[in-house]
């Protein structure tokens, strides 16, 4: 879930000074936004790998286990065809999204939105361009037929030229029980792999959040998924009906650190902890 940081450990500052938030104060989905999200840089990545594939610009997106709606309302932004759908199957996440993100875009912005309840296994939309499942939600499908079920709908719901994007994460430090900090600007994120269990690969997650008072916000947020890998991904995609599917991998700057730069790769490194995208072509 730490994307922007790809879980890498940064010391923890323990001394309590004043910040914006604090435990009682604090809004959960704000911090996990700052935390986690960063939907600008993720839009221009959607916007220019269609770009690449397609040689024209995506028009209809649609946002599977869309939280909070921010990507959704930044891909209604980019231009003014744009449309977007958000599926989440929790309503309050949704209502949460309209009234801090979407109606905060213009009137005519939010014609070309719509936020739907419902289970992305089953949810039926406009045909799009663009789908995704981002920041690992679909690890909550934790059998080869539930996450075949999920990747049939996505497909269904796709152009006949449209792709499906997925994220995946991996490497040693992904088995490992630990928690790794994070300093944000008024709080510390606190990713915490609570529990790995080698023969079902389910993976328990939580979300905490530290502040500069010592307070603490446990368990903000709880994922229990299966710690699915590229290659078994990449083979349900198939049995999907997916025609192709190629993984991106990051690119390295100078001394070796990831660039944030996703290309199309046949082979990865082993890196301790991995961040990668599936595009996967209807
Ligand atoms: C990890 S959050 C992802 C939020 C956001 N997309 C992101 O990239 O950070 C997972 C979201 O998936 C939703 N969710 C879980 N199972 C779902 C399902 N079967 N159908 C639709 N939404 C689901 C949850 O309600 C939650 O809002």
């Amino acid at each position: 879930m730490a994307k922007k940081d790809k879980r890498k450990h940064k010391a923890k500052d323990k001394k309590h000074k004043k910040g914006r938030f604090t435990a009682a104060t604090a809004d959960k989905h704000v911090l996990y936004e700052l935390s986690v999200q960063n939907v600008k840089d993720e839009v221009k990545f959607l916007d220019s790998t269609y770009r690449d594939l397609r040689g024209r610009r995506a028009t209809l997106f649609r946002e599977d286990f869309a939280g909070t709606t921010a990507a959704a309302c930044e891909w209604v932004r980019i231009a003014d065809e744009s449309r977007a759908f958000a599926v989440d199957i929790d309503p309050d996440v949704l209502a949460w999204g309209r009234s801090r993100h979407v109606e905060s875009l213009s009137p005519e912005q939010q014609q070309r939105i719509e936020l739907v309840v419902g289970d992305v296994v089953e949810a039926s939309t406009p045909l799009a361009d663009i789908i995704v499942g981002f920041n690992f939600s679909y690890f909550v499908f934790k059998t080869r037929d539930t996450l075949r079920a999920y990747f049939e709908n996505a497909r269904r719901n796709l152009q006949p030229d449209g792709i499906f994007m997925l994220d995946c994460f991996g490497g040693s430090e992904a088995y490992e029980e630990c928690e790794e900090e994070t300093e944000q600007d008024d709080f510390t994120y606190v990713w915490d792999q609570n529990d790995f269990d080698p023969v079902s690969a389910d993976i328990q997650c939580h979300i905490h959040f530290d502040f500069p008072d010592g307070t603490e916000m446990r368990e903000a947020f709880t994922y229990n998924w299966r710690l699915w890998t590229l290659p078994e991904i990449r083979e349900v995609l198939a049995e999907a009906g997916f025609k192709k599917s190629t993984v991106y991998w990051e690119g390295a700057d100078e001394d070796g650190e990831g660039n944030d730069e996703y290309r199309p790769a046949e082979k990865g490194d082993a890196d301790p902890a991995w961040i990668a995208y599936i595009v996967a072509e209807r």
